[in-house]
């Protein structure tokens, strides 16, 4: 049976993250958390930032007495070009999914689904929320505990995290669309298997198919392989712009990760500002 500090290491592997200074060993019987050593500040989540007022858009930011909004204020410069996939011709999806014309309808569907095992296990189906012309859609692993009971995405401590991350960067949780791989929690919260990914991978093509946001940001390295159709680690796909057919995808943890390592707060927070960027290009 493997030891915490094993599932923890092998986690940071998944998660392609850099070396990771623990400031001791961790505690048997304890769960993952480490106790990590940041070498640098960590802006996200370190202040609950004032979230702006909801609106169809995200909000104008306040700008700084320099005339420029905070998120931008030394935030990274855009990435150059990595993988560009297309999104599944229209017949591939099924007809069912594909004949869909509306969030809802597609919900619904959802709640009925009964194309993998995770049907088995569920409170609620969790397909995702937001706004339906959302600029900015995130998109998780998968729903946890929290989000089976409420059906609803990100929600218990991981969604929280995201909340603030997304006030930083004013684009305020109702103002995006929030989704995931898979729809029903996995047991145990473990990772999706590759046949109930791929079972509930037609909804998430058709909400992006609906959504049609500007940006894409996939959350952690399980949404991001079954997004971009790879097999690779987090390291090796963030800091890149990504294509989703003509939508830019961005890469970054996921905020549970960033809950057990807070090392990776501030790569976090430069790879959801270049997102943000993206959806504002600095006019010249
Ligand atoms: N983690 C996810 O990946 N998705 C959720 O909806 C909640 C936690
Ligand atoms: N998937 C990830 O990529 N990271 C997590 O922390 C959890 C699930």
């Amino acid at each position: 049976m493997a030891t915490n500090r094993q599932r923890y290491l092998r986690q940071q592997a998944e998660l392609g993250g850099d070396e990771v200074y623990l400031t001791a060993p961790l505690p048997a019987g304890e769960p993952a958390v480490a106790e990590a050593v940041a070498t640098e500040p960590a802006p996200v989540g370190s202040a609950q930032p004032e979230v702006p007022s909801a609106a169809a858009t995200p909000a104008r930011s306040e700008p700084l007495a320099s005339g420029i909004e905070k998120w931008r204020k030394d935030a990274p410069a855009i990435p150059g070009p990595g993988l560009v996939v297309q999104p599944p011709e229209l017949g591939l999806l099924g007809d069912e999914v594909w004949r869909t014309d509306s969030l809802d309808q597609l919900a619904s569907m959802i709640h009925g689904c009964q194309k993998c095992r995770l049907c088995e296990g569920r409170t609620k189906a969790v397909p995702g929320e937001g706004n339906p012309r959302a600029r900015l859609m995130c998109v998780g692993e998968g729903p946890g505990a929290t989000e089976d009971q409420t059906g609803r995405p990100f929600v218990g401590a991981a969604g929280q995290l995201l909340d603030q991350i997304l006030a930083a960067i004013d684009c305020p949780r109702d103002t995006v669309f929030i989704a995931n791989i898979v729809k029903c929690r996995p047991p145990q919260n473990r990772k999706p298997l590759p046949d109930e990914a791929a079972a509930c991978l037609p909804y998430l093509h058709r909400q992006i198919a609906l959504v049609r946001p500007t940006v894409l940001l996939a959350l952690g390295g399980t949404a991001a392989e079954w997004l971009l159709g790879v097999r690779k680690s987090l390291g090796e796909l963030r800091n890149q712009v990504h294509r989703y057919g003509n939508i830019p995808l961005i890469v970054t943890y996921h905020p549970a990760a960033l809950l057990r390592n807070p090392n990776w707060k501030k790569p976090t927070w430069d790879d959801v500002r270049i997102a943000r960027q993206l959806l504002d290009p600095r006019s010249a």
